[in-house]
């Protein structure tokens, strides 16, 4: 049985206990649940890549509460950088960097390089500075599922896998952190995220995106990018317009066309529907996809535990915050998407 535990102090130091003993706890972060352990034990980390099902050749993330630790761990990290991470950090960036000899192989799989976080979630900060080792940490769903917002969605991927799941309520982003590459000048962004080309821009004068997040048929730099990912049990369409009357037509008619089929239907606000269903739930206001990468991967959990055959979702557009939610929702989908312009 796994425990679901409030993270108060005296929970925190069972945390620090468990993780001290090479055991694998699932910790809030502001972006997604991680599943945590000690990230300079093998030991530790390999019960990581069990509990998940994870495939041996995608590595895991390193989470820090601050540059000391950093340091311990990569070249490279000097005053100037420290300064260009200061906008970033500690929030939802990953960078990928040089690694020191330190880091298990397991973590990097054996690469030369590690990704480095410095979460801002105030709990999973205090739980990295109690233990006080850098703390490996993969999205806490079974590998290929659409990742954990909340500990009931951990649980539900996790239940009897480890022995703990600190409970720190709902991720205040909701998609994963972007994964930075800082070993090519310029930088290359490998995974989109919360923070984007345009913020990054501000500081730097020219940013590259990994091809393979804009071409087909390319190999991701990222290892992680070329897994199925985010995937319900369900069948996922994706429909994209500029007119919310178009969307609203378009489902009515696969509705009436799959009386069969139990349809489950995620859209904006603004779209309003002609047809009755039991099985709509909200991605917000379609000028807020904040809420809509908060709430996506719940809603397709949800969804899931519905039963629903299909899962119809509103895409947005491929800008800024909306080009990492895409970037989701594609691989959600297996490209099954549909532009009705
Ligand atoms: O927001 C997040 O980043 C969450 C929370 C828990 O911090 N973590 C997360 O971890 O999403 P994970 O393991 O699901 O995704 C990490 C990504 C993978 O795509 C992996 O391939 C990539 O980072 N990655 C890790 N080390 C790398 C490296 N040395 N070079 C390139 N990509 C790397
Ligand atoms: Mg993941």
């Amino acid at each position: 049985m796994t425990k679901i535990l409030k993270p108060n102090k005296e929970n925190l130091t069972e945390v620090k206990k468990l993780i001290l003993q090479d055991e694998v706890v699932a910790i809030p972060t502001e972006t997604v649940y991680g599943l945590g352990a000690n990230g300079l034990s093998s030991v530790a980390v390999n019960k990581i890549f069990k509990a998940k099902n994870r495939p041996q050749d995608n590595p895991l993330i390193l989470h820090v509460s601050d540059y000391e630790m950093m340091e311990r761990l990569v070249y490279g990290l000097t005053d100037e950088l420290k300064l260009f991470l200061n906008n970033f950090w500690p929030g939802p960036l990953t960078v990928i960097m040089k690694a020191k000899k330190i880091i298990p192989k397991e973590v990097t799989c054996s690469l030369s390089t590690v990704a480095i976080r410095m979460p801002k979630n105030e709990i999973a900060t205090d739980i990295i500075s109690i233990c006080n080792v850098p703390i490996a940490a993969p999205s806490a769903n079974l590998s290929g599922k659409p990742s954990c917002t909340n500990a009931k969605d951990v649980l539900e991927d996790m239940n009897g896998k480890i022995p703990l799941i600190v409970d720190g309520g709902d991720c205040m982003i909701g998609i994963e952190s972007t994964v930075l590459d800082l070993t090519t000048k310029p930088y290359t962004i490998l995974r989109p995220g919360f923070y984007t080309k345009e913020d990054f821009l501000k500081f730097e004068d020219e940013i590259l995106i990994d091809t393979a997040l804009v071409k087909d048929g390319q190999i991701p730099k990222s290892p992680g990018q070329k897994y199925k990912h985010y995937a319900p049990k369900a069948k996922v369409l994706v429909l994209v317009s500029d007119d919310r009357k178009k969307v609203s037509f378009e489902i009515s008619k696969i509705l009436k066309e799959n009386k069969n089929l139990k349809i489950g239907i995620f859209k904006f606000d603004q779209t309003i529907l002609d047809v009755d269903s039991e099985n709509i739930l909200s991605l917000g206001s379609i000028f807020n996809l904040e809420q809509m990468s908060k709430v996506l991967f719940t809603g397709l959990r949800d969804f899931d535990k519905k039963n629903v055959d299909l899962i119809i979702v509103e895409g947005c557009k491929e800008e800024k915050l909306g080009f990492s939610i895409m970037n989701r929702l594609k691989k959600s989908a297996s490209g099954n998407i549909k532009y009705l312009d």
